[in-house]
This record gives C-alpha cells, structure tokens and sequence, in this order.
C-alpha cells in the first residue's frame, strides 16, 4: 500500500508499547502544542478507560487503541458533532477494510450484529466558548480471539477478526481511517453537518428501535425517530410527542 494520503490527520504519530492510558498523553501533547492531526497510539494500554468512567480492556496487540487531537473552530455547543462524525468515520472505514457491515449505536458504539466492537470517547478542552482542542479516543478490538473476550463480556462484545474471519492489518487500517476522518472532516468545516447527519441515521443501529433513556431528570420512552441538525437525538414517545435527548446513557428494548 501506498503511504499516508492526508496532510495532517496521522501526519504525527507518538507511538507506545504501553500506557496506563492515550487520553491524558493526548492532552498533554496537545497543550504543549501538537499539532492538529496528531496521532497518541499504543499496544498496550493498562488503564483504559470507556464512557460514563467505565474501564476499557485493551490487551496487548490485538486492538487498536488511539487518541488523535484536533482542533476545529467550532462553538462548544457543536462539539458532539465531532464524535457522531468519528462514528460515521469507523463505521465506513469497517466496511472499507474487513466487508462487513457495521452499525452505529448512539451516540457511538460502533456495532457489528448485537455486540460492540469499538468505542469513542470524546475529551474537549476549553475557554468559555472557545475550542482549545478535542481528543478523539478510539478503542477498536481488531484481532481478539473469542478465547481473548473475556467471559463478562462475550455476550456483547466482539472483535473484527472474529466476525470477518481473518485478521486485521492494522497499519493499513489506520492509514485508511486517518484518509477517511481526513474527507469528513474536511467537508465538515467547509460545509457543516448535514452529511455526517445523512451518513449517521444511514448507519443506525438506534434509528427505529424502542428505547428508554434515563437521565438524572426522568426517563423517556419512545421511538428514535433521527438525529436535528445539531446531532441530538430524537425520541418519539407513545402519544407522538417528541423529545431531544443528549448525552444519556441509553438502553434499548427489543422492536
Ligand atoms: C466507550 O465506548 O466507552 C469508549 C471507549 C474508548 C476507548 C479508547 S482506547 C484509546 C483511548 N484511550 C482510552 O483510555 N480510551 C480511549
């Protein structure tokens, strides 16, 4: 394969054998300056972490663990935007590298069948209303065995491997994952949010689905119906009233 088509997404690459966790040496990096584009990657990680504080399992070798920096001039209100364009970016870049067909569940599992085979954590580090930068955390399990997922977590967890049959190059995966954020990002700043809205809801897994969400307020019932032009999520409950649910935890109930 060809090198890196991007001129900064991956264009810097600060590679480790093994970290408690890429997030904050993604932070740190980018406070001292880092440029946009800049790639934290690792084999290993011993205290990964997920969404909502969970702990994320990142054994040696078998996963792809990174943090890339950007910095969009975007008011904070459209910085969730970011992580729903990584998603989309995951999802094709899946497709584009193993052939088979992921899905996204909000506001970014990626899915393949019921089981999850990647995540985004999105960090933002910010000055009132102005963007210093985001760390984009992406954890992808790529060449775990079912031997490798540990018992807790084999009923909703897979890898690429197990579900394409073959191995992962990763290399070439993340060269082709920085080209395609690099695409979307790109017509992103340029023309905003409609297409990654339009690739998003195409690539839904939550999309038509019953589901509660809870809140610290309430929880809500109903139908998501889309994603606004923000990227919010729209529920539809039972007597067609609609409501906007953001960062929640959502659970889903069968169709
Ligand atoms: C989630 O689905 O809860 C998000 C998981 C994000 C995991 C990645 S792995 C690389 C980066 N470093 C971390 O500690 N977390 C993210």
């Amino acid at each position: 394969r060809a090198g890196l088509g991007t001129y900064r997404i991956g264009q810097k690459v600060l590679a480790h054998d093994s970290v408690i966790s890429t997030q904050p040496l993604a932070h740190e990096a980018a406070s001292k300056g880092a440029p946009e584009g800049t790639l934290v990657i690792t084999e290993q990680q011993t205290g990964g972490r997920g969404r909502l504080g969970r702990p994320w399992h990142s054994p040696k070798g078998s996963g792809i663990w990174m943090s890339l920096i950007i910095r969009p001039e975007i008011p904070l209100s459209k910085t969730p935007q970011m992580t729903l364009l990584t998603a989309v970016v995951l999802a094709k870049t899946i497709w584009e590298e193993t052939g088979v067909g992921p899905k996204i569940k909000w506001p970014n599992d990626i899915f393949i069948g019921d089981k999850k085979v990647s995540g985004v954590l999105t960090e933002l580090n910010a000055e009132s209303d102005r963007v210093n930068y985001l760390v984009i955390g992406i954890g992808i399990n790529a060449n775990m065995t079912s031997e490798d997922i540990p018992p807790e977590l084999s009923a909703i967890a897979t890898s690429l491997r197990i579900e394409s049959g073959k191995p992962l190059k990763r290399i070439p995966f993340i060269q082709r994952f920085c080209e395609n954020f690099e695409a979307e990002y790109d017509h992103y700043l340029r023309e905003g949010f409609e297409r990654v809205k339009m690739e998003w809801e195409q690539h839904s897994y939550t999309i038509g689905r019953w589901i509660t969400v809870s809140t610290i307020q309430q929880t809500l019932e109903g139908k998501a119906i889309g994603l606004d032009e923000e990227g919010v999520l729209i529920l539809e409950d039972t007597t067609g009233k609609r409501h906007k649910v953001y960062s929640a935890d959502v659970n889903y109930r069968a169709n």
